[in-house]
């Protein structure tokens, strides 16, 4: 089933009041693109002003906490970041997932407490450079998933999957098409497993290392529903051209 791709931009910490002229940039030429979904996630600190710098454009989060509310001081819970104009949040992003050490359960709570209050959710997963070498990416990636994702589909909020191989962010090396369909396939039977039908309807995006040069490649992999993409997201200039290779393959899965 081809669904409509979805293009998150992960600003990671980079982003200051200057740089909203380039969320403008963006939001406005998105608009040439109907047939793609496409979203920024910025610092939390610049949700609002994004948000309110583009109207009806998808601005999102980076990360959330797991409990409503509290005594954890420097943490933004779902409600602030949708309080503050945010549509969904990336939780589990590898960078998180090491520096943070943020375990799957601690991952999932985070997905369950965002879907709960209708935050949607790109829940990220992806294995290191060991793992992949070892022959084991499939099943550490699988493995890792079964421990992050929610125990029900709480709402109407959607939530989406990034399969982000460590070792391709940021390095501008990328999986092989056939091992991003590989993956894609093995995530995509988990979902099902865990959801049924529900599983087919969520989208699988691929991040690490998306370039304009190797965006239309990726995008025409069979289950590769959309990208998260993090360097390039930051100018118009590289990030409008990921867009647009995601418009021009919509529909058409070719690359099993
Ligand atoms: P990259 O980052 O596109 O710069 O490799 C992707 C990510 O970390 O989400």
């Amino acid at each position: 089933m081809a669904l409509k791709k979805l293009v998150a931009g992960n600003w990671k910490m980079h982003g200051l009041s200057s740089d909203l002229g380039e969320v403008r940039a963006i939001a406005a030429a998105a608009q040439d693109y109907p047939n793609v979904d496409v979203v920024l996630c910025v610092p939390a600190i610049l949700i609002e002003r994004a948000a309110r710098a583009v109207p009806g454009f998808a601005i999102g989060g980076q990360d959330v906490h797991s409990e409503e509310k509290g005594a954890h001081t420097g943490c933004t819970s779902a409600l602030m970041l949708l309080d503050a104009g945010a549509s969904l949040t990336i939780v589990g992003h590898s960078e998180r997932r090491e520096a943070q050490r943020e375990s799957d359960d601690e991952v999932k709570a985070k997905v369950e407490a965002a879907l709960s209050v209708g935050l949607g959710v790109i829940l990220c997963v992806g294995e290191s450079i060991e793992v992949r070498e070892r022959g084991d990416a499939v099943a550490a990636v699988v493995a890792q998933l079964e421990g992050s994702l929610p125990d029900t589909l709480a709402g109407e909020a959607e939530l989406a999957i990034a399969y982000e191989p460590i070792w391709a962010i940021g390095t501008g090396k990328i999986p092989t098409t056939g091992e991003i369909a590989e993956m894609h396939a093995a995530i995509r039977g988990k979902l099902k497993e865990r959801y049924g039908s529900d599983g087919d309807a969520m989208r699988i995006l691929y991040g690490g290392s998306v370039k304009p040069s190797n965006a239309g490649e990726i995008f025409s992999i069979a289950d590769v529903d959309g990208a998260l993409v993090g360097g390039a997201s930051l100018k118009a200039a590289d990030f409008i051209p990921i867009v647009a290779a995601a418009a021009a393959v919509e529909g058409a899965d070719t690359i099993a």
